[in-house]
């Protein structure tokens, strides 16, 4: 039988930009991502056509039933190839969840990669992200890997060079965060303002270097308003220095970047222990990519 693992990433936007709500509801953003190395696992296996589980470990930590995205893009394939070929599904999580980490979007992207190669579909790379993107707006990302700038909502991605590196420590609040609520708190207020040229000077390669001030997210105000715990782990973080802390996408955690992993592990050590931490390298692309292996 065959059986394939995949391991898995998670994401930080380094900047994320609201230009203003669209036509369909959603926001049209700049987004500025890094896949750091925080790891979730999926391994597939051969079943039955027209059979699809999923096992989530550890139990609890998200929801195995229907409404898991790993399900939804074994489903799109079965749509896009016109036939039901069947898959056991072992996801093991790390990443934390509702916490702008992209650990579902992840996992999505990881099935539609690891079920092409077990059921033999040869779908290209344009068609799997094409259904990337219609389960949600982060999870194309996760087929380009290392730094890539997101348009649109998000799914449109250009890879970028690997030109941030370091580790970041990542610290988990006690709140996860809905993305749409964020999104939605956001609507009345209107008030959007383009970024700095200098980062998009950057994104083009015509400046020297990362402009670390002229970076943002216009989502961490609404994501503090609301969740007044996730501005004090901020704040706690500001104080330990990095290049650049901010809230992940809509929150809930908070990251900080440094130039090595010592300094990542310096700053955990200085963080009092109402937080869960991680320390997790950015990864290059070549680190990134969701490959499956036999196993
Ligand atoms: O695309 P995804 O399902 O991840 O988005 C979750 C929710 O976040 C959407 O239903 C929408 O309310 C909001 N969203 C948005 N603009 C984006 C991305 C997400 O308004 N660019």
């Amino acid at each position: 039988m065959r059986r394939l693992s995949i391991r898995v990433p998670a994401k930080i936007n380094l900047h994320l930009e609201v230009l203003g709500q669209r036509p369909d509801g959603y926001h049209e953003l700049r987004t500025l991502f890094a896949t750091v190395g925080l790891w979730d696992e999926l391994e597939a296996s051969q079943a039955d056509d027209g059979v699809l589980k999923l096992e989530v470990s550890p139990r609890g930590f998200v929801d195995g039933g229907e409404d898991n995205l790993v399900l939804k893009a074994a489903k799109a394939l079965w749509d896009e190839a016109g036939k039901r070929p069947g898959a056991r599904l072992k996801l093991k999580k790390t990443i934390p969840v509702g916490a702008g980490l992209g650990g579902g979007s992840a996992d999505a992207a990881a099935a539609l990669v690891v079920l092409n190669r077990l059921w033999g579909l040869r779908l290209s790379q344009p068609a799997l992200h094409r259904i990337a993107a219609s389960l949600g707006s982060d999870v194309p990302f996760f087929l380009v890997g290392g730094l890539g700038w997101g348009v649109g909502r998000g799914e449109e991605v250009y890879p970028l060079g690997d030109v941030i590196g370091g580790a970041v420590l990542i610290g988990i609040p006690n709140v996860s965060v809905s993305t749409r609520l964020v999104y939605e708190s956001l609507e009345h207020q209107g008030d959007w303002h383009p970024a700095d040229p200098k980062v998009y000077s950057f994104i083009v390669g015509t400046a020297p270097a990362v402009p670390w001030e002229a970076l943002r997210n216009d989502l961490q105000r609404y994501v503090v308003g609301t969740c007044p715990e996730v501005g004090i782990l901020l704040g706690e973080m500001e104080r330990r220095g990095g290049l650049r802390t901010a809230v992940t996408g809509s929150g809930s955690a908070v990251f900080a970047l440094f130039a090595d992993e010592e300094g990542a592990r310096e700053a955990q050590s200085r963080l009092t222990g109402r937080w869960r931490t991680f320390v997790a390298p950015v990864l290059p692309r070549a680190l990134a990519r969701l490959e499956p292996r036999r196993f």
